[in-house]
């Protein structure tokens, strides 16, 4: 069994609509031996980094950046794990209107500096999510998921 850690800063509805695409795409019954673990950015610890074979990240744009619950998580586990965790599998989804490129530039910048490997490119969703937007969550999870799923 292999460990999906989803972190995420989850707070509005259209925002849960993304993780629940995420959660569901990660689950898909032909993806096996998988357990999929979420957790509010600001509770993940560095032990359930350390626990996981691929992580995907979550979070709205903020003042165009990641938002501080998401930086809160990689303040928390920067240091602890940067030795640890080379090569990890990543996905990333971001939420907002505007400024979201500055999002995804902060977070991959902090994951290339962990040396994580994104598997999948990251989804940028502006407004209300579409249905493309959560098929592109689905296919996030699926995709991180079936990256680490044992063989
Ligand atoms: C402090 C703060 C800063 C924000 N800054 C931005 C921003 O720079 N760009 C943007 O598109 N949305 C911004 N937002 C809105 C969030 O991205 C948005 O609330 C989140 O993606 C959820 O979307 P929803 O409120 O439409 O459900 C900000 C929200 C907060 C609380």
């Amino acid at each position: 069994m292999t460990r999906l850690l989803i972190v995420h800063h989850t707070p509005s509805p259209a925002t849960a609509e993304l993780l629940d695409a995420v959660v569901r795409g990660a689950s898909d019954p032909e993806i096996t031996g998988v357990e999929v673990v979420r957790r509010a950015a600001l509770a993940a610890t560095a032990s359930d980094l350390l626990a996981a074979d691929g992580i995907v990240l979550g979070t709205p744009a903020n003042i165009g950046y990641m938002s501080g619950a998401l930086k809160h998580f990689f303040d928390t586990v920067y240091y602890v794990c940067g030795d640890d965790t080379h090569g990890l599998p990543y996905g990333l989804y971001v939420h907002g209107n505007l400024g979201v490129e500055g999002a995804v530039r902060a977070v991959t910048g902090i994951a290339d500096g962990l040396d994580w490997r994104a598997v999948t490119a990251p989804v940028e969703v502006t407004g209300a999510p579409d249905k493309a937007a959560l098929e592109a969550c689905w296919e996030l999870g699926a995709t991180v998921a079936a990256t680490i799923a044992p063989t």
